[in-house]
């Protein structure tokens, strides 16, 4: 057992033996360092005033992401570097290329949200030498500014790119790779502060024997969850178990005709995996949070936190992924749909951990949709999300139905009569108002702040009609269709 935090601030190593579990990484910088820099607009991940960029070894390689730094805990740092506004100048005082394109492009008006943008473009300038627009709007869906309009912003985003200088600015990777080694073992980590303990366990063996001492301890993943039930629901978790320094739980596995994935494998990470089997799937994972979001947030807590507007659930459901439990040293593995009981009641017993997702892949011959329905397009949870898995016998007659939505009920539910009307029809529009008919025998949806039950239901029916226009008429302009024409032609 190791009992103190190990990680580097810029090129200083930080050693913080005593730490409350939850402190977050903003108010540590902002309280502790006095490094104001990061500002904080929202406390809930969503503006990126916040955002810092992280360095952590994946597989023995270094690897930079922007996070919000608001909703993340200190001690989830272990082992990590932590890059902040501040660390971007020269030693000579000179800017960084992207604080000097934000300046050369008036990127920055009253310049609250300046930081935050910064280090998203940082991050992006980090990783990728000539990021495409639509690029780097996804990269900043994480980052509101109120006054610059964005356009600025982007041409910042174009223009540090050209500034060359790279090797001036870059960090020395060998050497923090080499650094990041040193602070990393096989043991688990046990942080006390006033306010709890924080167990860091480093192998699945370790994670299920904590689970066993500590059933009921709160497991953090990505915290883009559990972050908000410290900042906005003032609550004190203890103790904590983060899963993060398990390389095995981030495994992304393809088995052949199924995917095996890991229950600490980001969003990030998820997606590439994901849009190999469609490229519904990828969409649907580019506009799931923000870049930040997906850098930090999992499939597993995606899945644990058992939300109905959960975006990966229904997804999953129609491609008839199963659930890998494991309770000390014994897993369990379910149809992914029963783990959903009741509103936030999951099929999760003391002590036991979501392990990973068994995904199959899609037939060459099945029909494949999904659709995310919110009020602002990124960086924005579901009103509805609804997918489909649909197989065409050879006599031209739907064989097989999975239709899975989110929104729609207590838990992420797949629509047992619409999939029965769809049973033996031929896969047209009479089938698809079939399946329309039976939604109200399968849902009885709630209205709130996202969408009234009115406009839930046509949604959820309007959803199937677009999968058959997509599915059945080739050629058609649709969302994901331009996309892939624009691909296509790079
Ligand atoms: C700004 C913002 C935007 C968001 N946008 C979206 C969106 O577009 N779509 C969407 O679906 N969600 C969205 N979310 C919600 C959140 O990002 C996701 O639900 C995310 O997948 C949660 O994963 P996490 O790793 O951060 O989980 P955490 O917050 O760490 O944990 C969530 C829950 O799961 C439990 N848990 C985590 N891992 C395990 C495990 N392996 N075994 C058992 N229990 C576990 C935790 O105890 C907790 O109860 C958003 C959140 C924010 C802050
Ligand atoms: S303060 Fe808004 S995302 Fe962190
Ligand atoms: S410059 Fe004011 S919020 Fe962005």
């Amino acid at each position: 057992m190791r009992d103190t935090l190990l990680f580097l601030l810029g090129d200083e190593q930080v050693e913080i033996a005593c730490c409350d579990p939850t402190l977050t990484v903003l108010d540590w910088l902002r309280l502790d360092q006095r490094m104001t820099g990061s500002k904080e607009g929202c406390a809930e991940g969503d503006c990126g005033a916040c955002t810092v960029v992280v360095g952590r070894l994946d597989q023995g390689r270094l690897r930079y992401e922007a996070i919000n730094a608001c909703i993340r805990f200190l001690p989830t740092l272990d082992g990590c570097q932590l890059l902040t506004v501040e660390h971007l100048k020269g030693k000579d005082g000179a800017l960084h290329p992207v604080q000097q394109a934000m300046v050369d492009c008036h990127g920055s008006q009253c310049g609250f949200c300046t930081p935050g943008f910064v280090m998203s473009l940082f991050s992006l300038w980090l990783n990728e030498d000539a990021p495409s627009v639509s690029r780097i709007e996804d990269a900043l869906a994480g980052n509101l500014c109120r006054c610059t309009g964005y356009e600025p912003i982007i041409a910042a985003a174009q223009r540090m790119c050209r500034l060359g200088e790279r090797e001036r600015f870059s960090p020395d990777r060998e050497v923090i790779a080499a650094r990041l080694r040193d602070l990393a073992d096989a043991q688990t980590l046990t942080l006390h502060g006033p306010g709890g303990t924080f167990n860091a366990p480093a192998t699945v063996a370790a994670l299920a024997d904590l689970m066993t001492a500590h059933p009921t301890a709160t497991l953090v993943a990505g915290a883009t969850d559990v972050g908000l039930w410290v900042t906005k629901g003032m609550r004190r978790l203890d103790p904590v178990i983060y899963l993060g320094r398990i390389e095995a739980l981030r495994l992304i596995e393809d088995r052949g005709d199924h995917l095996r994935i890991g229950a600490m494998a980001t969003h990030a990470d998820v997606r590439p995996a994901l849009a190999a089997l469609s490229p519904q799937l990828d969409e649907l994972m580019r506009r799931f949070g923000g870049e930040q979001v997906r850098n930090a947030g999992t499939i597993g807590g995606n899945i644990a936190n058992g939300s109905p507007i959960g975006d990966l659930p229904p997804a999953l459901i129609a491609l008839g992924s199963r659930l890998v439990l494991r309770l000390g040293d014994q897993s369990r593995i379910i149809p992914l749909e029963d783990f959903f009981i009741d509103y936030r009641k999951q099929d999760r017993r003391e002590g036991e951990f979501v392990e990973a997702v068994v995904v199959p892949k899609t037939a060459p011959d099945a029909l494949f949709h999904v659709s995310k329905i919110s009020k602002r397009f990124d960086e924005d949870i579901s009103a509805v999300c609804g997918a489909f898995l649909l197989r065409v016998g050879e006599d031209g007659r739907i064989a097989e139905a999975r239709l899975a939505y989110g929104g729609m009920a207590a838990t992420p539910k797949r629509a047992a009569a619409a999939e029965a009307a769809l049973i033996g029809r031929a896969w047209d529009e009479a089938a698809v108002a079939a399946a329309i008919a039976a939604l109200p025998g399968d849902f009885t949806p709630l209205s709130d702040m996202r969408a009234s039950a009115g406009y839930r239901l046509t949604i959820a029916g309007n959803l199937l009609r677009r999968f058959l226009i997509e599915t059945m008429q080739p050629g058609v302009e649709t969302r994901v269709a331009g996309l892939l024409a624009e691909a296509a032609h790079g």
